[in-house]
């Protein structure tokens, strides 16, 4: 029997690879997988716990489906990921129409779990409800085991050219050690493991065989990675750079996140120094500049450190693209010590920065041991004008790129051409321009906006072939705005293509 499945993905990189691995393996049992909600079989959300917003757009979904089983009662609903993890059963509760948990670290066992639900068929819901978590008490004994179960899942993927895009994630760390107090992660993904660095190696060759152009490589404190063979070797993050790099010649681009600011080792600085294809381009979030919330937060540095790590990031690689993430709100910040974040921002001068309202999470701990003081229009006012000041920064870096040619991975058509040749215009000034632009010079032949990202994470929009989405190319810098950089397409350079 055909069997149809929706599945959603939510939150970091980590879930949309654990989204890319489930698929292959239920694409492997027969399922086929649709855009469409109403039509599925098996309707899946992978979630994510980091702030409350991520939380509240799955229960919102699962709102919406209560009454879906009185009109097909053989319809399966699943939370995989970190909610799973963190609510556990409280779901089934709040959701009776639930019928299926699985944390991250069980995902390995969700297809034959989905298996045996469909032939349990139209049982009362509470005699089919099946839960498997387990990386908050596999903190111990256990490791092992569930290290071999897991790497069978990242083992499982498909290398086949059809079913990788030019970009491709690979997890080389499972988990998180650092325990920051306001961070569930430690608790939803369980403690770090590191996969070993053949398997990585291995992967890696084999989606540049396939065809893929870029490889992320993944962890939640990826320079940390450290794989112990038992034998008194030890692989370290930087060796792993250098011997990827040399396995993967054909792989044009290699990149990783995300980065934490202590215990970077100089080796790896040099590895990307050193080796062509690694992008020099660094995910590295500072989170405060004040010293007292850095301790607050548990992160083990102080902005001083932070700030030393960049310089000398930036001693080895003057080129090197920074980005960062910040928490504005925490508990008992006052607007001397925000103020702090917006110093850190100026001297770093990122490429752009992800800044969050910091979010009270159930488990951690900064929801027990500090109030949540700072009043939501505060938090509110700080992230706007933290906003801006990145916005300062990003203009003067995108400013200083104009006249630069620069490679491009095409990811696909912007907004802006979709929109156009849908052929609707709705009042936002660029779009506009763009349209009037494209009209008057060519009102018969469409020309496509395409948008990608340079090496150093940057976009950049250009006019051009959408058969060159997941090419890459080399586009030359012509204007700049805040958050985007415009070019053309450099005429006397065919794009690169796989094994060229
Ligand atoms: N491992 C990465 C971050 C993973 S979570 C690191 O340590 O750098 C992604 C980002 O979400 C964090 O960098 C942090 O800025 C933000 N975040 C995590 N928990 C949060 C919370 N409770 N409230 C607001 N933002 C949070
Ligand atoms: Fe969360 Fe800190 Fe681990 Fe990042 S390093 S995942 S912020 S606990
Ligand atoms: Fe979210 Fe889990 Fe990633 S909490 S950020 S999906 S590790």
């Amino acid at each position: 029997m055909r069997r149809t499945l929706y599945l959603e993905t939510f939150g970091c990189q980590m879930n949309e690879l654990d989204s890319e691995l489930v698929l292959t393996q239920l694409r492997a049992r027969g399922y086929e997988s649709t855009d469409d909600r109403q039509q599925a079989d098996v309707i899946l959300y992978n979630t994510c716990s980091v702030r409350e917003h991520a939380e509240q757009k799955v229960w919102s979904r699962l709102g919406e489906m209560r009454n879906w089983k009185q009109t097909k009662p053989h319809l399966v609903i699943g939370v995989i990921g970190c909610m799973a993890e963190r609510d556990g059963t409280n779901i089934f509760q709040r959701f009776p129409h639930v019928d299926l948990l699985c944390g991250p670290g069980e995902l390995d066992k969700l297809a034959m779990m989905i298996d045996n639900l469909t032939t349990v068929g139209n049982q009362l819901h509470s005699e089919r409800q099946v839960a498997l978590m387990g990386s908050r008490s596999r903190r111990s004994s256990t490791l092992a085991a569930a290290h071999d179960n897991l790497e069978l899942l990242d083992l499982s993927r498909s290398f086949s050219p059809t079913d990788n895009a030019a970009q491709a994630y690979v997890r080389i760390t499972r988990g998180c050690n650092k325990f920051c107090t306001y961070c569930v992660v430690p608790y939803t993904r369980g403690p770090e493991v590191h996969r070993p660095p053949e398997n990585i190696i291995e992967e890696v060759r084999r989606l540049a065989d396939a065809g893929v152009l870029e490889v992320t490589l993944l962890g939640q404190t990826i320079n940390h990675y450290r794989y112990d063979h038992g034998d008194g070797r030890i692989t370290t993050f930087g060796q792993l750079l250098y011997q990827i790099h040399e396995a993967a010649s054909h792989l044009p681009r290699l990149r990783f996140v995300t980065s934490f600011p202590r215990d970077f080792e100089d080796e790896a600085l040099q590895a990307m120094r050193d080796c062509p294809r690694i992008c020099r381009y660094l995910h590295v979030p500072a989170q405060h500049g004040s010293d007292r919330i850095l301790k607050l937060m548990n992160r083990g540095y102080t902005a001083e450190q932070y700030l030393q790590f960049i310089g000398r990031a930036r001693a080895y690689m003057p080129d090197i693209s920074l980005a960062s993430d910040f928490i504005v709100g925490f508990p008992t910040e006052t607007d001397q010590e925000f103020q702090t974040c917006k110093e850190v921002i100026r001297q770093c001068r990122f490429k752009n920065s992800f800044i969050f309202k910091y979010s009270l999470r159930p488990g951690t701990t900064a929801i027990t041991r500090f109030e949540d003081d700072v009043p939501p229009e505060v938090k509110k006012q700080r992230n706007n004008e933290l906003l801006d000041v990145q916005a300062q920064v990003c203009d003067q870096n995108n400013r200083e790129m104009v006249g630069r040619q620069v490679e491009v991975m095409v990811e696909g058509q912007s907004k802006l051409a979709s929109r156009w040749v849908a052929g609707s215009g709705n009042g936002n000034q660029v779009e506009l321009g763009w349209e009037k632009r494209q009209k008057s010079q060519d009102a018969d032949q469409p020309k496509f906006q395409l948008s990608g990202r340079t090496r150093g994470d940057q976009i950049v929009v250009f006019d051009g072939d959408p058969a060159l989405v997941g090419q890459l190319v080399e586009v030359d810098i012509t204007r700049s705005k805040t958050l985007t950089l415009f070019g053309r397409l450099t005429r006397d350079r065919r794009p690169v293509t796989a094994g060229v």
